[in-house]
């Protein structure tokens, strides 16, 4: 006769473990009644159960399918994303933060959708584990591209290249920024200048009202004034 065996849960790697702390911290900043945005990434993934454990009644905004779906399967109440209007959370993760408060998003390729929906949040959350806490930012700075004239906007950029990855959820190209980003408000209005190129992954740290990193010694809060610039 065979045995059967439940599967024993492989135990979180540091890093995922402190992405789910800051998840979780995160979950409890939301109120009941309230208007949320849901960012993507690993990070999120993590988020989005512990929301939905709470019990709360949200109007749900994702910034990618992989988050409306995993939000919905939840039984998160996911709303059409051009109902979109003020927001009174978002809450998503980042592949860099620097110490003024400045991100690079985008490893996931939303950066777009996620930057509109930071912008339209009265608080925006970022959730990270200890590694994402940099002491300043690095390439790649992930862009949102056009495809027509694609090799144009690429040439004009200089040190960019296309990422081998799907399409962004609203059909054009993923590529990367190669160059310094010793200074990173004017990389950013460089590449926001630069016709061809839908958005980039600098987000300003006027963009960010918290920033909650899990490491060793738990969470570390860090809350900006949204609308300052250092
Ligand atoms: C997706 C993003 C993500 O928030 C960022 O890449 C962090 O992802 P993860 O939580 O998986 O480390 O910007 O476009």
């Amino acid at each position: 006769m065979g045995s059967h065996r439940e599967p024993v849960p492989t135990p979180l790697t540091v890093a995922e473990s402190q992405k789910r702390t800051a998840a979780e911290a995160a979950a409890r900043l939301v109120s009941d009644r309230t208007r949320v945005g849901l960012g993507t990434g690993t990070t999120v993934a993590y988020l989005l159960p512990a929301l939905a454990a709470r019990g709360l009644s949200l109007r749900c905004f994702a910034t990618s399918p992989a988050t409306e779906l995993a939000a919905r399967e939840l039984g998160l109440a996911v709303e059409e994303p051009n109902a979109l209007g003020e927001l009174d959370i978002a809450i998503d993760g980042a592949d860099q933060i620097d110490p003024r408060g400045w991100l690079v998003k985008g490893g996931g390729g939303a950066h777009t959708r996620e930057k509109i929906v930071a912008a339209a949040s009265e608080r925006f959350v970022v959730i990270a584990s200890a590694e994402k806490a940099v002491p300043s930012l690095h390439p790649p700075v992930p862009l949102e591209i056009l495809r027509f004239g694609a090799d144009a906007t690429l040439a004009s950029l200089g040190k960019a290249a296309l990422r081998d990855a799907p399409p962004s959820p609203d059909g054009n190209l993923i590529a990367d920024y190669l160059g310094a980003v010793d200074d990173p408000r004017g990389l950013a209005a460089w590449l926001s200048g630069t016709p061809g190129v839908v958005e980039h992954g600098l987000f300003a740290p006027e963009l960010v009202n918290d920033i909650l990193i899990a490491g060793t010694n738990g969470v570390e809060h860090r809350t900006l004034k949204k609308g300052d610039v250092p």
